[in-house]
């Protein structure tokens, strides 16, 4: 069998219990965990009458809806990280959202100038600091580079998504003459090669491998809320928002794109819209610990009690633009060797 053949097939298998005579529907593909969506996607169907199917996978789905063409299923996208929003639209799988509800509600700079995606909240890469080791509760990206922390920072590897579009808005800023002098920097301060993910970044700060180290906002408030084991990890650290020298915090996305040939078209917009509106927005952030996009909904209190963030005012598509530049320049100082 394919690969082809073999996504069509998983399609098949979750697209045909679909509630006999069910006129209004939608079809999503998500990287979110279904229990992550489920209860967002109940609520729009109560509200609308439409019917949600979802298509979750861990990767693909971009190669997946190309592959099925213009018979493909899918209406929105729902994904995380402007890497992988920026990778639907380069394989030329969206179309432009058009919606005036999503321009009057999204700001600017976290929306596509061409229309094609739209975030719906964000996560801040930020610092996971020993609370013994570390006695500063302020920090700029660029300090991250000083030789004041040789040997003491932690990260997982620097191709890495989130990495990525961090280093690319640092290229955005500063240039990438700049942008390389300060990873090579960051490459000399760290205590081990890049490794893990950001949990395990906690994990070798907690066990004193490094002082700092570099991840998302929401794992830091899974580790403490939903997650025994490693709640250790959160105890022994805690987040500070960084700031660029004259700028405010780095913020990424998760986002909807509209899929070019959705067959449910009106409805996935409808979706769209819904997920910006304001009872969407609170059950979203609250349920992925992620900053609501939507300004005015009240944060969940784990990430409030990081302190206020004043997100970087640098617009998401920018970052996006600079994601190759930062991809070579991390290869270029053997940044994960
Ligand atoms: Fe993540």
């Amino acid at each position: 069998m394919s690969r082809f053949r073999a996504a069509a097939a998983v399609l098949a298998a979750v697209l045909l219990p679909l509630p006999a005579g069910a006129a209004e529907q939608v079809n999503v593909y998500t990287y979110r965990e279904t229990k992550l969506v489920q209860p967002l996607f109940e609520a729009f169907t109560k509200d609308t009458g439409i019917a949600v199917n979802v298509i979750s996978a861990s990767s693909g789905l971009e190669q997946r809806i190309k592959a099925e063409g213009d018979k493909s299923p899918a209406d929105v996208l729902l994904t995380v990280d402007i890497g992988r929003i920026d990778e639907a639209v380069q394989a030329g799988i969206t179309q432009p959202i058009g919606s005036a509800v999503i321009d009057e509600t999204v700001p600017a700079r976290y929306r596509d100038p061409n229309g094609h995606w739209a975030g719906i909240s964000m996560r801040a890469r930020v610092i996971y600091a020993s609370k013994d080791r570390v006695k500063q509760d302020a920090i700029t990206y660029e300090e991250l580079a000083d030789p004041k922390w040789k040997g003491k920072i932690c990260i997982r590897s620097g191709q890495h998504i989130y990495n990525n579009a961090l280093f690319a808005a640092y290229v955005a800023k500063h240039g990438e003459a700049k942008a390389e002098e300060w990873l090579r920097g960051l490459k000399a301060n760290l205590a081990q090669k890049p490794s893990g993910g950001d949990r395990e970044t906690a994990r070798d700060v907690a066990a004193g491998k490094c002082d700092i180290g570099i991840g998302n906002t929401y794992y830091w408030a899974l580790m403490m809320n939903n997650d025994p084991d490693k709640k250790p990890w959160a105890e022994a650290t805690k987040v500070i928002l960084p700031t660029f020298e004259g700028g405010g915090t780095h913020v990424n996305l998760s986002g909807v794109l509209l899929a070019k040939h959705a067959p449910n078209k009106a409805n996935g917009i409808k979706l769209i819209e819904w997920l910006a509106g304001e009872k969407a927005q609170q059950i979203y952030a609250d349920a992925n610990y992620e900053y609501p996009i939507r300004p005015g909904v009240p944060l969940n209190p784990t990430i409030a009690g990081y302190g206020k963030l004043t997100a970087d005012s640098l617009p998401i598509a920018k970052i996006a633009a600079e994601r190759k530049t930062a991809s070579t320049l991390v290869d270029k100082v053997g940044f994960d060797n």
